[in-house]
């Protein structure tokens, strides 16, 4: 992956047809940076439809509690439905949805919109109310996009749990959430197998402690499902009967609008709250502006799953804010076979396709001549999420899939940012492989040195938001204090990612991974310390230490070096099992790629472990300085028994 210098500056103009016709123009960066407060309030203005008008653009009078929009009033699902019906375009198509067994499905604004309203009479009926959290824990369907539109139209906050995650890990994200309703479905189709889902949502509740009163469940796979009654109904029962008429609400701009929990430094997963109307104004400009999204004839996919933070900003709120027609996909990008993306996006002749580099990556091992079988012609803008894109993998995106002539737009944000924040906007830039760019107009970065206050040289430094911003979390779900420690103590005033980054001489930012204890496998975010947690847990486990290991394909694999207790087994066997229960403890995209049992690990006189030196084993790297270990043989002895392995 090494580049020489000449390919690092290499860059792409806009194609002179697509910067003619592009959204934004190259004065936009000026103007925003004019009068930043006032250039949101225009794009809020503008893109949203408020129902009461905000007073204040922005309250920052007790940071880094932001409020945004100040007083005025919305209603976000009315947002993405109701306006477009209400303006003629009822008609077309909202969601295009592909099921991977092949079944396919067509709703309309305003078929969208009559779903969205059984669903939120339903939730009325099970007594759900504004203010309230609804949990979702299901896989990539209509229901899904549904379900959360019903809980914003009713002012109530979703959690949406990804349905890869396990029965512990939904169980936790209720109980924190105080959740009252489960959306679920039987099961769901994966790599051609039915999976199950209810079973775990019935495990989850199974001690009775939890504040869950009602389950909706979705036919999808149609397997055999334990029922409680008085608790458990079928969706098409309920939803299926109810009123597809429903007079909405308008909630204050604050009003939270969904709960999404994320991996950090510390075992338990934070609970990141946003809200509604910066949310959506932001979510609605990087449409505008980065996707350059022309609702009237665009057909936008966006291939994650709405189990994560750009499923909710990119599947569900912005491309049907937008106005736009979208693809949802239910399966794997290999099932029946390795073109499925590619007959997709020729069947639906998709404009703009958006997906994470590991995806790309794949497809480069799979060979050109797969998509080379297929008419990809209606692509004209290609995106690019959640972890560094190699200019390798960008150039052959770029040739392979965009024919070179789409641009990419290569997007940083954060489940925290809520929206992009550094992305080039692609009608202005040249586009540059590897690199992000800039933020994008109204955002404010800077990559810095330690201290914070000085830019950082060119080895690279802190990457750093310098003022609020509509999208920006409100708060960590309960636990303000917490909010406050992560993101807002190492430097004042100043937001502080995660992430290293580094400026070139064009002033443009690469980003070269997380510089805390998060890992970054296949564009999903992991946390070291709720794998080593998981592990511990279990019996035959005295010791562990995670490590994210540079990978080929998936940006970073999850590498765990155990000590077993007294009397377990030093092998394979008990290696396997471990990765095994990780995977049932959390979820499988968690299960260690290697487990590797040691008899010691590297730590430091006052016993903290010395993951960077495991990092270097893990890596095939000559280890690093070991002067601060308490004893240094310790590393010897590790890359012994890795080796012998
Ligand atoms: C972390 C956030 C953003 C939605 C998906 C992930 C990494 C994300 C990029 C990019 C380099 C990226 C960062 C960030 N990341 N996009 N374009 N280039 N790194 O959301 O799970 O909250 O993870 O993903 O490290 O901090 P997330």
């Amino acid at each position: 992956m090494t580049e020489t210098a000449a390919e690092q500056t290499e860059t792409f103009a806009p194609p002179e047809q697509f910067a003619a016709a592009a959204n934004i123009k190259a004065d936009e960066y000026e103007r925003a940076e004019a009068d930043y407060l006032g250039f949101w309030a225009e794009q809020s203005r503008e893109l949203v439809d408020w129902h009461e008008d905000f007073g204040e653009v922005l309250d920052w009078t007790n940071p880094p509690f932001a409020k945004w929009f100040v007083g005025g009033k919305l209603n976000v699902a009315y947002n993405c439905l109701d306006r477009h019906v209400l303006a003629g375009n009822g008609d077309r198509v909202a969601i295009n949805f592909e099921g991977e067994p092949g079944d396919s499905r067509t709703y309309t604004y305003a078929e969208l919109l009559a779903e969205v309203s059984k669903a939120a009479n339903t939730l009325t009926d099970l007594g759900v109310k504004t203010g309230d959290r609804v949990a979702i824990y299901l896989p990539m369907i209509p229901e899904a996009v549904i379900s959360m539109l019903a809980c914003a139209r009713l002012g109530a906050a979703h959690s949406v749990v990804f349905g890869g995650f396990s029965s512990d890990a939904l169980r936790s994200r209720i109980i924190d959430a105080e959740a009252r309703v489960v959306i679920t479905a039987d099961g769901s189709y994966r790599r051609a197998k039915p999976t199950s889902l209810k079973p775990a949502v019935d495990e989850a509740l199974s001690q009775g402690d939890t504040p869950v009163e009602h389950v909706l469940v979705v036919k999808r796979s149609g397997q055999e499902v334990d029922w409680v009654d008085g608790r458990d109904q079928w969706w098409e029962d309920s939803v299926g009967q109810a009123s597809d008429t429903h007079e909405c609400e308008f909630f204050d701009a604050e009003n939270p609008l969904f709960i999404l929990y994320t991996s950090g430094t510390t075992g338990k997963p934070k609970g990141i709250l946003h809200t509604s109307g910066g949310y959506l104004t932001q979510v609605l400009y990087s449409m505008k502006a980065v996707f350059d999204i022309k609702p009237e004839t665009d057909v936008f996919w966006c291939t994650a799953d709405v189990g994560w933070v750009t499923g909710h900003s990119y599947v569900t709120y912005g491309p049907l804010a937008a106005g736009t027609s979208q693809i949802v996909y239910e399966g794997t990008p290999d099932t029946p076979h390795q073109g499925r993306w590619w007959e997709i996006i020729e069947k639906y002749k998709a404009t703009i396709l958006y997906a994470a580099p590991t995806a790309i990556r794949t497809f480069m091992k799979w060979g050109e001549e797969i998509p080379a079988e297929y008419d990809l012609s209606s692509l004209r803008l290609l995106g690019s999420v959640g972890e560094p894109i190699n200019p390798e993998a960008w150039r052959w995106y770029h040739r392979v899939v965009g024919g070179e002539r789409c641009p990419i737009v290569d997007t940083w944000w954060q489940t925290e940012t809520g929206a992009h924040m550094i992305a080039p906007m692609p009608g202005v830039l040249s586009t540059k492989p590897g690199s992000s760019q800039r933020p994008i107009p109204g955002i404010s970065v800077d990559v810095v040195d330690d201290s914070g206050e000085n830019p950082a040289g060119p080895e690279g430094g802190l990457l750093v938001i310098r003022r609020p911003w509509p999208a920006m979390l409100r708060g960590i779900w309960k636990d303000p204090e917490r909010f406050k420690e992560t993101y807002w103590s190492r430097f004042e005033d100043t937001y502080f990612a995660g992430d290293g980054a580094r400026r070139d001489e064009d002033g443009d930012i690469w980003f070269l991974g997380r510089v805390d204890d998060v890992m970054n496998v296949s564009g999903h975010r992991l946390s070291t310390a709720e794998i080593e947690s998981s592990l511990v847990a279990h019996s035959k486990v005295a010791e562990a230490a995670v490590v994210g290991a540079a990978d080929d394909t998936s940006g970073q694999a999850v590498v765990a070096f155990v000590i077993v207790s007294n009397g377990a087994e030093d092998s394979p066997e008990t290696a396997e099992e471990l990765r095994q229960h990780v995977g049932k403890d959390i979820g499988p995209i968690a299960k260690p790629k290697t487990v590797h049992i040691v008899t010691d690990l590297p730590k430091t006189r006052s016993g903290k472990i010395m993951r960077r030196l495991l990092k270097d084993v893990a890596e095939n790297r000559e280890v690093g300085n070991t002067t601060t270990l308490a004893d240094a043989s310790v590393m010897d002895q590790i890359e012994k028994s890795v080796a012998g392995a």
